[in-house]
């Protein structure tokens, strides 16, 4: 318990983008707003050297920083060097998830992610876990085995394994992923998502979920991770008002629930998902906090494919998105830590999207060579400023 209130104490451009046709930076700021209004530092800072890593910077404000990685990653020394300097925390990508955890029916094997669990433990850093429930990445035989009279036993099995497996060393758990609907068609009337746990067990499988994983690992915390929170677009704007009430559902029936991950995975094709709405979701993060949760920036990144071709003007526009995001989310003290997804260019899931051009895939803080980008600088620069801007 001592450690679970140590963790709940801790308080812790356009798709199409016209570039060609606009003249100069002054005509590219005004046309884009904010996020190009930058200190010009940010944009001149490069290399490894100067200021404290971000964990460093981080826990400075009593928050936790850290990053997603893989199994493979940790196999590339100069990026290990990297994510031990600058991480707190780290959660493996796709190693927890079923199917790489399910081979069979009958097994699990750990073997990947105990790697990254004894590597975050040997590097001093927590240890996060994603995901329990997920309607993507379920392993081949899901669909010819699990059927609605088994599933229940198979999700209870599947949790009590994998939470016990790693009790006692788990920060975190992504319980649910996704839950809520975001641009599908098929949610339901409380804008569910029609996953495949749903359509087997109705809705009830939150809750088995949730009270299945904190009997597993009472220590740890556990939350409801959820993308599409942060726009002024109609969509999200549905999209929080499903998860608030999903979460005063799962408060009222005393389910084990601590806190929120927010992915942040933000989308630059406003046309589709909409612009940043600093103070719709502001606001959102006050009423999850009102519903004593704590709250988790889970996955952060900028989805950069409409920015900029040009590598300088690319950069301080991610670094100005960076910013503007963080600090409203910062400005909440029931947010504890920030976890970007990757910490290098080298390694974001960006890069095997489709239609990708490789050197414009530049959404995280250190670049493929791993210095330190404009991005770095303006989440450091956040966390400077963190619990201190009112919005
Ligand atoms: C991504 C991984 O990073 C990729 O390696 C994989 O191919 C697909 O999934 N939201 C989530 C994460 O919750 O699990 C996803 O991770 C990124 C989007």
């Amino acid at each position: 318990m001592y450690r679970k209130e140590k963790l709940l104490n801790r308080r812790t451009v356009v798709k199409g983008f016209f570039y060609g046709a606009l003249a100069g930076l002054g005509a590219v700021s005004s046309a884009l707003g904010p996020f190009w209004i930058l200190p010009e530092a940010y944009g001149n800072k490069t290399g490894c050297d100067g200021p404290v890593p971000l964990r460093l910077q981080a826990a400075k404000k009593g928050l936790i920083y850290g990053a997603e990685t893989t199994f493979r990653e940790i196999g590339d020394a100069e990026f290990v060097g990297a994510f031990k300097r600058e991480c707190g925390i780290l959660v493996p990508g796709d190693e927890l998830k079923w199917k790489a955890l399910r081979p069979t029916p009958g097994s699990f094997d750990f073997s990947r992610a105990d790697f990254l669990a004894r590597f975050a433990k040997g590097s001093n850093m927590h240890f996060r876990g994603h995901t329990l429930v997920w309607h993507e990445a379920l392993p081949w035989w899901f669909g010819q085995t699990v059927n609605s009279g088994n599933a229940e036993r198979i999700l209870r099995e599947h949790i009590e394994t994998v939470v016990g497996h790693y009790a006692g060393q788990i920060h975190s758990w992504d319980v649910v992923n996704e839950a809520i609907a975001t641009w599908e068609k098929d949610s339901l009337p409380n804008g569910l998502r029609n996953s495949p746990w749903l359509k087997l067990l109705g809705p009830k499988y939150i809750d088995i979920a949730f009270r299945t994983a904190a009997d597993a690992d009472p220590e740890a915390l556990m939350a409801l991770n959820q993308n599409v929170l942060e726009y002024g677009s109609k969509a999200s704007e549905q999209c929080r008002a499903d998860t608030l009430d999903l979460l005063r559902r799962l408060k009222s029936s005393g389910t084990p629930i601590h806190a929120l991950g927010i992915q942040g995975h933000i989308r630059t094709d406003y046309e589709h998902a909409g612009r940043f709405s600093p103070g719709k979701f502001r606001r959102f993060l006050r009423d999850v906090a009102d519903l004593d949760l704590k709250i988790l920036i889970s996955e952060l990144d900028v989805v950069d494919s409409g920015l900029p071709r040009d590598i300088a003007l690319h950069d301080r526009a991610v670094a100005g998105i960076y910013k503007e995001f963080l600090d409203v989310a910062l400005a909440e003290p029931a947010v504890i830590g920030v976890i970007t997804w990757g910490l290098s260019d080298r390694y974001s899931w960006q890069r095997y999207g489709p239609g990708r051009d490789k050197t414009t895939v530049r959404p995280l803080p250190l670049d493929v060579d791993l210095n330190r980008k404009p991005a770095w600088y303006a989440i450091s620069n956040a966390f400077d400023n963190a619990h201190k801007n009112n919005f």
